[in-house]
């Protein structure tokens, strides 16, 4: 398929997990540039090198969304690596389930905090030169979490949230051409996933609430983002 993407260059958060690497490897097959940014930097250097070694453009850099400098450096060098940043794929996140009740607030504030002040402080480094360059796509990885599950009251509001964030922003990055949009995708079978010990019990609900009565798959994902580019 051509999705009109090919050269361009993409940047996506926590590109060493499973969604990411299954993101990152449709763009590469696009024809597209990949800068791999991860917290985990081993990780995001093995998608990295992989994609390298199918012929792709990709770079690997470590760096931790939720701190400020890092993102403005790790963003600085995909641009001396690749060339300025097109597409922004904010997809680095995680949950950290309990009741309300028997929260940390650690939990609360780490949860909140990387899925919207990281997404914040992504967008920051990557909207001047979009709205510079009146080009720019922005593809926010919300959840559908966002509904609220029991035990997720922290990451079902920080994926809300996230939804709200993706509305209000594409109404202020609209007029340079750039666009921005959330995925809210269900349960997506994961090695992190299928470790959880109640892995059966989220099965089956989540077969229970889904038109089609299966998990997701990583590449599922980036099916919903196959939209071609003007
Ligand atoms: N797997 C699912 O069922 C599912 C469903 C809906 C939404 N999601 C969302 O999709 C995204 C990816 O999830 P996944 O299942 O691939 O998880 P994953 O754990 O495999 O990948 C997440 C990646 O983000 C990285 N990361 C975490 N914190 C970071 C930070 N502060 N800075 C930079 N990188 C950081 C991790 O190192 C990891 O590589 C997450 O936002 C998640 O909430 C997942």
């Amino acid at each position: 398929m051509d999705l009109g993407i090919s050269g361009k260059v993409v940047l996506i958060t926590g590109g060493g997990g499973a969604l990411g690497t299954a993101m990152a490897s449709i763009f590469a097959a696009e024809g597209a540039k990949i800068a791999v940014v991860d917290v985990n930097a081993e990780n995001a250097a093995t998608v990295a090198a992989t994609l390298t070694d199918g012929g792709a453009a990709a770079c690997a850099i470590g760096a931790d969304i939720t701190d400020k400098a890092q993102i403005d450096q790790a963003f600085s060098q995909a641009e001396q690596r690749l060339g300025p940043i097109d597409i922004l794929v904010n997809n680095a996140g995680f949950s950290r389930d309990s009741y309300l009740t028997k929260m940390d607030e650690a939990d609360w504030d780490l949860v909140h905090y990387t899925v919207l002040k990281g997404t914040f402080h992504c967008c920051r480094a990557a909207l001047p030169g979009m709205m510079e360059r009146r080009f720019g796509r922005i593809v926010n990885i919300s959840s559908m979490s966002y509904l609220g599950n029991a035990g997720q009251t922290n990451y079902s509001s920080a994926k809300a949230g996230l939804i709200g964030m993706t509305n209000a922003l594409a109404r202020e990055a609209g007029r340079f051409n750039i666009t921005v949009n959330a995925i809210a995708p269900g349960l997506i079978v994961t090695p992190r996933l299928r470790a959880r010990k109640d892995f059966d019990v989220l099965e089956q609900r989540s077969n229970a609430t889904t038109p089609m009565p299966r998990l997701g798959l990583p590449e599922d994902c980036p099916s919903s983002i196959n939209q071609p580019l003007q």
